[in-house]
């Protein structure tokens, strides 16, 4: 089982560049499934999820390649709605093929997405929204969900809590619908924005992403031939400024978007980070230690990501003071913790909140990477930690970061991947 080995101490120097958002690029694929045409995206990351996804299109009966970090999509003939269980499981996300291949084929089974590391994942907010549409969705029979829709008509939906997937799949699905689509109280993260962005340059007719409401009107002609490119991993990018910060580092992060960033940009600043912004790039210096933070809640969009608070607890477990965590959007996202405490960490947990005592110094330990981004979080603490800490589990790290031991080692991270 690989792992990656960590020597910690080194104080990261350098320049890195960031890679497109994996949370953008997967529902755009899901979305080249609408135009039965070609598709060339741009700007892709090299991650296990997005071969994951490019499997599934290809399953479906889409023809892709992928040159470098472009994936060209030819989805001229999608000949069915079955996505097969292995597939279907290799990743929660697969489930944003529910609306796009409902849109296009009329039909859609696909394996109903077990939990995964980060607590039960359920997609009744996803179901109620297609029904709503028009969709008949049979209850799930042997692990199978079976949706059928002869014609999606649109609807006005208001979803229970803004959910990321929810907003996607309703916005692919009524892509196709007859009349207009409303989806009230919609995720407003950046990559809906983009999601946006690839659906307006394929002929949709949609508008209101970012915001709580946003409006689809169905039908239009798509485009054959469409180009899009990816926008930056915001949460990619706010791992590497958590990097700097707890080594005492001094890092320029390259194609960022720091809007995207700013909660988890104040609170760095808040603990004694000096951070410049210039473009589309962000300078950071690390302080010498970290001051503790009062509280950090995780929160839809703008509040602060849940993908980044792993990386904050383990932050946090070596500033001055005593913090805060409340996790309010996944059940069980902790995992992690765990894992710090046996490097030293002082972190009580009560439920979905964390108490983070800071020390002076982790120590180097063996430890397991339990999901994407508490692996990265174990990362970071090993830059910290005295010694030599084994990260094993890195298959989780391979989902969401593009070769992070490669591009740590660029800044000066003594790290390395042994398989
Ligand atoms: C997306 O997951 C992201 N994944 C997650 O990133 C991210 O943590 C999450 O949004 C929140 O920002 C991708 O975009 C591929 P949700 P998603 O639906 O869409 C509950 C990472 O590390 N819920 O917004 O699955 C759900 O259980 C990953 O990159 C329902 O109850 O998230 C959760 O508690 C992890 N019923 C909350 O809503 C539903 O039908 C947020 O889920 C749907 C969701």
């Amino acid at each position: 089982m690989s792992k990656l080995i960590v020597i910690g101490g080194s104080k990261l120097k350098g320049e890195i560049v960031v890679e497109g958002a994996k949370n953008a690029i997967l529902p755009v694929l899901a979305a080249t499934i609408l135009n039965s045409g070609l598709n060339v995206i741009k700007n892709c990351p090299k991650l296990k999820d997005v071969e994951a996804t490019v499997n599934i299109l290809e399953k479906v009966g889409c023809k892709v390649k992928t040159e470098e970090n472009t994936i060209i999509v030819d989805s001229t003939n999608v000949n069915s709605y079955e996505i097969p269980e292995e597939l279907a499981t290799e990743m929660r996300s697969s489930v944003i093929f529910l609306g796009a291949l409902l849109g296009r084929m009329g039909k859609v089974a696909i394996s109903y997405p077990g939990g995964c590391e980060i607590g039960p994942r359920p997609i009744d907010l996803h179901i109620k929204a297609l029904r709503k549409m028009g969709a008949v969705i049979q209850e799930v029979q042997h692990g199978f969900i079976y949706c059928e829709a002869e014609r999606l008509k649109g609807a006005d939906i208001h979803l229970d809590y803004p959910s990321v997937g929810a907003t996607e799949n309703v916005m692919l699905a009524s892509a196709f619908a007859d009349g207009e689509t409303y989806i009230r109280n919609a995720a407003k993260e950046p990559e809906i924005v983009d999601l946006q962005n690839f659906l307006i340059e394929l002929g949709v007719n949609v508008s209101g992403a970012g915001t709580n409401v946003i409006r689809i009107v169905g039908g239009s002609k798509l485009k054959r031939s469409i180009e899009h490119s990816i926008i930056p991993d915001r949460i990619v990018a706010g791992t590497y400024l958590v990097a700097a910060g707890i080594t005492g580092g001094d890092l320029t992060l390259k194609n960022v978007n720091s809007e995207h960033l700013s909660p988890v940009i104040s609170n760095l600043r808040e603990s004694g980070c000096r951070i410049n912004i210039k473009r589309n790039h962000i300078h950071i210096s690390g302080p010498a230690r970290p001051r503790a933070v009062d509280i950090i809640r995780t929160l839809p969009h703008p509040g602060f990501p849940t993908d980044m608070q792993a990386q904050m607890v383990a932050y946090l477990a070596v500033a001055r003071g005593t913090s805060i965590v409340v996790e309010t959007v996944f059940g069980s996202r902790y995992k992690h913790v765990e894992e710090l405490l046996r490097m030293g960490a002082d972190i009580k947990l009560e439920g979905r909140l964390a108490v983070i005592n800071g020390v002076r110094k982790l120590t180097g330990a063996s430890v397991a990477a339990k999901d994407l981004r508490g692996g990265a979080a174990l990362v970071l603490a090993g830059l910290a930690a005295e010694g030599e800490t084994t990260v094993t589990g890195i298959h989780h790290i391979d989902r969401g970061y593009e070769n992070i031991e490669g591009k740590l080692a660029s800044v000066g991270a003594i790290i390395r991947r042994e398989e």
